[in-house]
């Protein structure tokens, strides 16, 4: 594992690396972390950068719209640079013992669905201090009316969340951690698209003042609604600070009291219905193969005696999530128990991330007259 990982260090740390901005592609080329000799060149490369916070339980709004595809793409060829966002948790989490665990969970989330570190760094955002120098040098080329627009932040405030410096700061951070590793795609929900077009501004204000320094990141977004907004408990976006989330790996009485609080229709299950109005058949579609979903949907569509009842499925969901991540509970349970064996994973992940982000920061310094 070892050899594998220098070969990623090695190949961060040329200048080389570097392309200008809006010669980002997404070619396919070849496998991470494979021998030297199969690396492709600089101009083909894509390198996938995401992050996530650890700021509770990842639930399977996170898996359908983040986790899975992240995990997806260590096989698609390119790189991958995949952190657990504590720094940005900050902004809101005021429980020191309850923001290291959830950034041990995140980690074990990953590792448990299939994560190989052979093939991606992953890592603690927090171990590289590099991203925080260029928090610094990208905040000073960006206008206070950027960050002002920000949906996110004015979210949060409606919400009643009272913002502090870093709150209104956070996507200046987040564009640190994209710039910083030369990320060509960033794959994201449809929620954070948003701070990764800012990091395209941010990207393209430094290198107009200063030159060609930074890479220009896409943001990378399933088409599928049902995938790039996963609906909640009650048909909102599912998201751990509206308390409507399914923790993946939720199971037993808990899973179904869970799946019982999903809002059902107020007409009765025999009246013909149109699925897609369905809440219950948005989550039956993550699930489901198309050959069994689309058995569901006739009979709902036909209504009468055939139709299925909503508790029905109900227990249908129940089963299909218990099944889908029956492996995973079971791999997760053995990380937990062998804490140092996550713990050197995200440190080798974070010395891979180091070495390309020192790259960068120099780059940025000796551009804009620091170094
Ligand atoms: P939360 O809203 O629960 O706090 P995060 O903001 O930590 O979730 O999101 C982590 C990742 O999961 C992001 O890429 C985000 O776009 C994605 N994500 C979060 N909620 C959903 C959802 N309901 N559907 C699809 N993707 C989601
Ligand atoms: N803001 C992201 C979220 O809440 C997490 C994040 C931090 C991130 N930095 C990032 C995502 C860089 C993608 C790229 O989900």
């Amino acid at each position: 594992m070892q050899a594998t990982l220098q070969h990623l260090s090695r190949r961060q740390a040329g200048p080389s690396r570097r392309r200008s901005l809006g010669a980002a592609r997404c070619p396919p080329g070849a496998g991470l972390l494979t021998s030297r000799a199969e690396v492709p060149g600089p101009a083909t490369m894509s390198t996938f950068l995401s992050g996530i916070q650890p700021s509770g339980r990842p639930h399977l709004g996170n898996y359908f719209g983040a986790i899975r595809r992240h995990i997806e793409l260590q096989e698609a060829g390119g790189e991958c640079f995949y952190f657990i966002a504590d720094y940005h948790a900050l902004t809101t989490s005021r429980d020191a013992g309850k923001l290291r665990e959830s950034v041990r969970d995140v980690a074990v989330t990953y590792l448990a669905l299939g994560l190989d570190p052979e093939k991606v760094a992953l890592f603690r955002q927090s171990d590289v201090k590099e991203v925080l120098e260029l928090s610094w040098l990208l905040a000073c080329v960006t206008g206070m009316g950027l960050l002002e627009r920000a949906h996110s932040y004015k979210d949060k405030v409606t919400h009643g969340i009272k913002p502090n410096v870093g709150l209104f700061t956070y996507p200046v951070l987040m564009a640190a951690d994209i710039l910083a590793y030369d990320s060509t795609h960033v794959p994201v929900g449809k929620d954070q698209v948003q701070h990764v077009e800012m990091a395209q501004d941010m990207a393209a204000s430094f290198n107009a003042v200063f030159g060609d320094v930074f890479v220009r990141p896409e943001p990378l977004v399933s088409e599928r609604e049902t995938i790039s907004k996963v609906p909640g408990l009650d048909g909102e976006k599912m998201s751990k600070s509206y308390g409507n989330d399914v923790w993946i790996f939720e199971s037993g009485k808990a899973l179904k009291s869970a799946v019982g609080r999903i809002v059902t229709d107020s007409r009765p299950p025999e009246e013909p219905k149109e699925p897609k109005d369905l809440l219950l058949f948005r989550f039956l579609e993550l699930f489901l193969e198309p050959s069994e979903f689309s058995e569901w949907e006739a009979r709902v569509r036909k209504g009468g005696a055939g139709s299925p009842g909503y508790g029905h499925m109900k227990q249908r969901i129940v089963q299909a999530v218990e099944e889908r991540f029956a492996e995973a509970r079971a791999v997760r349970a053995g990380l937990l128990a062998d804490p140092g064996r996550v713990d050197a994973i995200l440190e080798r992940g974070a010395e891979v991330a180091r070495s390309r982000a020192r790259a960068t920061a120099d780059r940025a310094l000796r551009a804009c007259g620091l170094r």
